[in-house]
């Protein structure tokens, strides 16, 4: 198994950050309100746009007590050109992100990570010309990788409707930049977990049920085991984002993002019992709607952001685990309600 590393790494800049203007799309999701908390850490003047999208982590709890404001706006029909007025940078990640709920509705699907992305891009021509745009991207529609470590340069091959749409969201941002020479960086995250994370189900992704699971004392299920993931730390992942918009050598470009060492979901589920100090795991194959859009094993080449920005993963797989558990373990009652937004 991988041991943790800690590398050194480029840490962003507190004096970039302190009382500059920044709007979080997706702000009291998962890893938007982690931006939220490390950007007011720095002192910036932050405003979160969020729908509370039922079946997203959105939760009232991730801001609480931040100086931040919650802005409850769906990109979808609000006047966004008043939203955005005034702000220099924008962290844009409200997504429809659930794979099966995509298929399920790709309508929907299409409506937020492409149709609102264009209200939003023509919003902010108008109203915020000059600011920095990170875009939250994905690894999954390379589909199944042809090769590992994903370059930038592999193949798209959605799996599954979320990932058409979620590829046209990040090109129509790119053109912003080509066209309009606008600073945007697109990062292809691979799969996140964390502090809020949604772990009410397995709706966003497995890590989350499998972490309250482990709390309730109850057995988990690993579909399949042998694929391989890089899984990035929340923490990592909001250092990135800050590196993107920070660095120029950044901007224009589309870059994934990896985490540590690769592991098999076999290996992540160990790590996740002995981080826990217990518990158990049944291995199931996959239920059918699953399998047909599984992408096997993944693992990032990132080393083109790892060059333009400095960065690297500074917290390994262990102690991200363990971190996770801690944040959950005294909330569990608040984070296993679906919440009333
Ligand atoms: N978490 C991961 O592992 C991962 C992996 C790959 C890509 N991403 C991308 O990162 C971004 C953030 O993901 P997350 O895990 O934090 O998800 P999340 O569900 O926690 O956050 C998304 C937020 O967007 C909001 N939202 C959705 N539609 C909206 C709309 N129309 N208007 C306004 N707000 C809306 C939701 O209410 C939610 O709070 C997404 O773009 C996602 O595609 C995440």
């Amino acid at each position: 198994m991988p041991t943790d590393t800690t590398q050194a790494a480029a840490t962003p800049d507190p004096a970039f950050w302190a009382g500059r203007r920044v709007l979080v799309t997706g702000g009291a999701g998962f890893l938007g309100s982690g931006l939220c908390h490390a950007l007011a850490g720095y002192g910036a003047e932050v405003v979160a746009l969020d729908a509370m999208l039922t079946g997203s982590a959105a939760h009232p709890a991730n801001l609480a007590g931040l100086p931040v404001r919650l802005l409850k706006r769906d990109l979808r029909d609000a006047d966004l050109e008043a939203a955005c007025g005034g702000f220099s940078v924008l962290f844009n990640l409200a997504a429809q992100t659930s794979h099966a709920g995509g298929q399920r509705d790709p309508a929907t699907d299409v409506d937020i990570n492409t149709t609102a992305q264009i209200r939003l891009i023509l919003a902010m021509r108008e109203a915020a010309p000059k600011a920095i745009v990170v875009h939250a991207s994905t690894r999954q529609f390379y589909g199944k990788p042809q090769w590992l470590p994903v370059t930038e340069n592999h193949p798209i091959a959605p799996p599954d409707a979320n990932g058409v749409s979620k590829f046209a969201g990040e090109q129509y941002w790119m053109l912003e930049n080509r066209v309009h020479g606008r600073p945007v960086v697109s990062l292809r995250l691979t799969n996140c977990y964390g502090p809020r994370m949604r772990i009410f189900d397995a709706r966003q992704t497995f890590v989350g049920i499998w972490l309250r699971r482990l709390i309730e004392n109850e057995p988990f299920e690993v579909w399949g085991g042998e694929q391989m993931r890089d899984l990035t730390y929340l923490d990592d992942v909001t250092n990135a984002f800050l590196l993107s918009a920070e660095k120029a050598a950044c901007h224009g470009q589309v870059f994934n993002l990896g985490g540590g060492p690769p592991v098999t979901l076999l290996q992540l589920a160990d790590a996740v019992v002995a981080a826990n100090g217990g518990g158990t795991y049944a291995v199931k194959t996959f239920p059918p709607e699953a399998k047909a859009i599984d992408i096997g094993s993944y693992h990032a080449d990132d080393s083109a952001f790892r060059k333009a920005s400095g960065w690297a993963p500074r917290i390994g797989l262990a102690d991200g685990l363990t971190r996770s558990l801690e944040f959950f373990r005294p909330r569990l009652a608040a984070y296993t309600l679906e919440v009333p937004t």
